[in-house]
């Protein structure tokens, strides 16, 4: 256990750019300082990589693929490797749940989650390495036609703040599975963690220049990376307006893209559900990592009849949340930045002069340093499903719920938003779970549950605005690769 969460990184400490198996600062050297969330103090400082770091971390990542080390590995053994990353996670998991807490400012026992996702994931995409495989396909008579899966070669990731770790390990684990190699660029807000766990993939033993790792703002190494000729794939987590320029960039040279672009998920509650099993769930879908979470469960649409006892409960729970420290540990921790902090309070505020129903709201821990970027959660009732609140992300911890007649108007409400990313069912009645589950537009459907610690195994991504591709599971590993068809002529 570490025992003071903000005695987890040492005085002497350096985070640095990872290029080609080698930690280096960036060539400017100039540094980005890094902030607590929880009390707005610095406490240490990663690179302000530019275009020229980006291109060193392609270059590096160009010549491991060509010189075949990696991709022409046997699948086993890039396995074997992915595996072992995923021991050395979990041998130091203390350290890494201290670190990106205190990064982020999400409490301990999410950051210990997060490791946990983490290290899932490097041992799924590790034993699901060599277990790709490709078809043969009935052709004409005299020929044999047959399919592999190959690496695109240079994948780019474009990781955002909320989850680090548990992004990085997605995008990590199938695109080295596939036989890529990678470039990462975490967020300017939050990189910490990757750059340890990209010191771990050295003591793992990947080869230099297979996962290369260039920090920096969005504007400079983003756009610098999403621009690069000499990447062949990119892939991304983050906001609508960000993953319009990463396309565009990509488009330039015409590469293939994987975007995850966040929702504005529904949770249907029926009036036959099991109110006691779903109110627990309909809270934290809201409020885990203070709501800054691409599926967060942002709004509850619950059936006439039982509208008032479900928001009256709701209600009850929302005024007893608490906002505070990550090393408190409570409901929920700080905003990641000053920005995200206005952000959300301007959102409050804007739904509050329009006369939407304030509900109730949590509080702020009264020993929570000031200079913290805390918003106390929100519950907004009877919520117009045109007002801005119901159509757009607000990334922070407030839920809005409304009111609907029938299945019919539920699902007419449930896909309302340019969004599709995840959405719960809440009923037990079995032929309206699968009814509505086929005609809701979303990734991924739970039935009675919402969302699944990580869901390491369950293919997950968007339709409309949420973006397309998919990310998790197998289906991780086709977007990670390209279908190379081969035919024989043997008549
Ligand atoms: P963002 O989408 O701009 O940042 C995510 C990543 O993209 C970071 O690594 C950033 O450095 C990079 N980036 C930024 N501009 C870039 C550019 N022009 N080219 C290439 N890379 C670039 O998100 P931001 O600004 O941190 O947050 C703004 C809003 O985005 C949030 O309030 C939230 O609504 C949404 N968001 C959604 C996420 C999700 O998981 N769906 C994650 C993070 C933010
Ligand atoms: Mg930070």
């Amino acid at each position: 256990m570490v025992q003071n969460l903000s005695k987890v990184v040492a005085q002497d400490q350096k985070f640095l750019n990872i290029i080609n198996g080698r930690q280096v600062p960036a060539l400017s050297q100039e540094t980005i300082t890094v902030l607590c969330p929880s009390d707005g103090l610095a406490f240490t400082s990663i690179p302000a990589s530019r275009a020229e770091d980006v291109d060193h971390a392609v270059r590096a990542a160009r010549a491991a693929f060509d010189n075949g080390l990696w991709s022409r590995m046997a699948a086993v053994e890039r396995g074997r490797l992915l595996t072992k990353l995923g021991h050395l996670i979990e041998q130091n998991s203390e350290e890494l749940a201290a670190l990106e807490s205190r990064d982020t400012g999400k409490p301990i026992r999410q950051g210990r989650a997060d490791v946990a996702a983490a290290m899932r994931y490097y041992e799924f995409y590790g034993g699901a390495a060599d277990k790709i495989h490709g078809d043969t396909i009935p052709f004409n008579e005299g020929y044999t036609a047959l399919t592999l899966r190959e690496p695109h070669g240079v994948v780019a990731g474009i990781i955002p703040w909320n989850y680090p770790m548990q992004i990085m390990a997605r995008v990590v684990g199938a695109a080295l599975a596939m036989g890529n190699t990678l470039v990462i660029k975490p967020a300017e807000d939050a990189s910490l963690s990757t750059i340890r766990i990209g010191e771990l993939a050295i003591e793992a033993g990947f080869p230099d220049g297979v996962l290369n790792i260039v920090t920096g703002y969005g504007r400079d190494a983003g756009a610098a990376l999403s621009a690069h000729a000499g990447v062949d794939y990119l892939t991304f987590t983050g906001s609508p307006a960000t993953g319009t320029a990463i396309q565009q960039a990509a488009a330039t040279n015409n590469r293939g893209v994987t975007m995850e672009l966040g929702g504005k998920s529904p949770q249907i509650v029926f009036a036959d559900a099991d109110i006691e099993k779903a109110l627990p769930v309909l809270v934290n879908a809201i409020i885990q990592n203070g709501g800054q979470t691409c599926s967060a469960g942002s709004r509850v649409l619950i059936e006439r009849s039982i509208y008032n006892d479900v928001a009256g409960a709701l209600a009850d729970r929302f005024a007893k949340l608490v906002a505070g420290p990550h090393d408190s540990d409570l409901d929920l921790g700080a905003m990641i930045n000053p920005a995200q902090k206005r952000r959300v309070e301007a959102y409050v505020s804007a739904a509050t002069e329009a006369g939407i129903e304030l509900v109730a709201r949590g509080t702020i821990a009264g020993d929570a340093p000031a200079t913290g970027y805390y918003v106390s959660p929100v519950l907004f009732g009877s919520v117009d499903p045109s007002a801005v609140i119901a159509q757009e992300e607000v990334f922070g911890p407030v839920l809005s719920l409304f009111s609907f007649n029938d299945e019919n108007d539920a699902i007419r409400l449930a896909n309302g938003t340019e969004y599709g990313l995840v959405a719960g069912v809440w009923t037990r009645d079995g032929a309206r779970q699968h009814r509505v589950a086929k005609r809701v537009r979303a990734g991924q459907v739970y039935i009675n549950a919402y969302g699944a610690g990580g869901g390491i195994e369950l293919p997950f991504g968007g339709f409309k605005k949420s973006g397309h591709g998919r990310e998790k599971g197998f289906e991780a590993l086709y977007d990670m690769s390209a279908t190379k068809t081969i035919v024989f002529r043997h008549d």
